[in-house]
């Protein structure tokens, strides 16, 4: 029996697959290909439309709203000028391009990075400390309702507790040997210097101090995520990757081969970027640290160069 959400959603499927770009070379093969995006320009007017509008703007354009360079200084939340979407691909709509589709019902849930039961709050607030190397907005403020408000939008009809298919980024096989960030220089030349610029800082939309964003967002350097972040671990960095980039690809056709993958993730990653204090303070138990943390304290005797380069399968087998 298929679920409710997909008979609520397939009219607005259809419509959704036009209006947003990241979503319309989703294919047909697979039942769970019936993804459920709406539109929320649908909802009747009112307040809930707008606090839901005001959210996916939130994603869209995080810089102009809460960026290091908008007007008011206490709304300066994100510490650099990305917006969530740069990662969470088409306001967080695109299957396994770090959807947010399906989150809402998934928190509060275990985090193993401190070791404790989080809310979807702090998950977001994960990512403004991270990803935007800035601070936490607070947990009751508009901004972060907002935010709440278009993610629960985008999980309407799906069941508490589900793990949906097409969330975060699909599984890829691990290279034998450590990645190779002398490849990765020449699979990231080929493929990626067009728009993220062959020194790594992207392109903005306007000048720097404009709250305008980035046409192409940079992969390192002051401007982008921090040591902290989850694309700064190397087996989230390749598979997002894979799966999403260049712009344009989905899951379903991805343009680099696996090795590529690999190698120009730990290319980007080689680069100085921000330094978020205290990471030894993450995963306080130390059997949850994930393989490719790239810091230490470490459980195990691998090198730190293990950890961040691989390979990752000895470390597995040795726990
Ligand atoms: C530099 C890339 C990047 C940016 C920018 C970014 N995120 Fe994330 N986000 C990630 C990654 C990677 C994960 C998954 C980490 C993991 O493997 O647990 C994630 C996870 C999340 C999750 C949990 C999703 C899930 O499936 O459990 C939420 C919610 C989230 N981000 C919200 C945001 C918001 C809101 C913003 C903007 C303020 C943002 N993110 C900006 C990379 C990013
Ligand atoms: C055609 C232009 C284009 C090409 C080529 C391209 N990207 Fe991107 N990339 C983008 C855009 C645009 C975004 C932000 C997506 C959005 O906001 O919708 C992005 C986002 C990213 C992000 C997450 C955001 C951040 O700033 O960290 C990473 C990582 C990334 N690209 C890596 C790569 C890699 C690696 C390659 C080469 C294999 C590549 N990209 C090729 C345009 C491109």
């Amino acid at each position: 029996m298929k679920p409710k959400w997909i008979t609520a959603c397939a009219l607005l499927l259809a419509a959704a697959a036009f209006a947003l770009p990241g979503v319309t070379a989703l294919g047909a093969q697979t039942p769970s290909s019936e993804w459920p995006v709406s539109d929320p320009e649908g909802l009747p007017e009112g307040v809930w439309k707008d606090t839901v509008l005001y959210g996916r703007d939130l994603i869209v354009d995080t810089y102009a709203h809460v960026g290091p360079e908008v007007i008011e200084p206490e709304m300066r939340y994100s510490g650099n000028n990305l917006a969530c979407q740069n990662c969470h691909l088409g306001a967080g709509t695109q299957r396994y391009s770090l959807s947010l589709v399906g989150v809402y019902g998934v928190f509060p849930t275990y985090m193993g990075r401190e070791n404790e039961v989080r809310t979807l709050e702090e998950r977001v607030n994960g990512c403004f400390e991270r990803s935007m190397n800035g601070r936490a907005l607070p947990v009751d403020g508009t901004e972060m309702k907002a935010i709440l408000a278009y993610i629960q939008f985008l999980s309407t009809g799906i069941p508490i507790g589900e793990q949906i298919e097409g969330r975060g980024s699909p599984d890829m096989p691990f290279l034998e040997r450590a990645a190779d960030t002398v490849r990765g220089e020449s699979v990231y030349a080929r493929n990626c210097a067009l728009c993220h610029q062959p020194d790594g800082q992207g392109i903005r939309n306007g000048e720097a101090g404009d709250a305008k964003g980035y046409l192409y967002p940079p992969l390192w350097g002051p401007d982008s995520y921090n040591n902290g972040a989850g694309m700064h671990r190397l087996i989230a960095s390749a598979r997002f990757i894979r799966a999403s980039m260049p712009l344009g690809t989905t899951f379903e056709a991805p343009s680099l081969s696996v090795e590529d993958a690999w190698d120009v993730a730990a290319y980007i990653n080689s680069h100085p970027r921000p330094v978020r204090p205290d990471l030894d303070a993450d995963y306080p138990d130390r059997t949850r640290k994930p393989v490719d943390a790239p810091f230490p304290p470490f459980l195990d005797d691998f090198p730190l160069e293990q950890h961040r380069l691989g390979p990752f399968q000895p470390i597995l087998d040795a726990r």
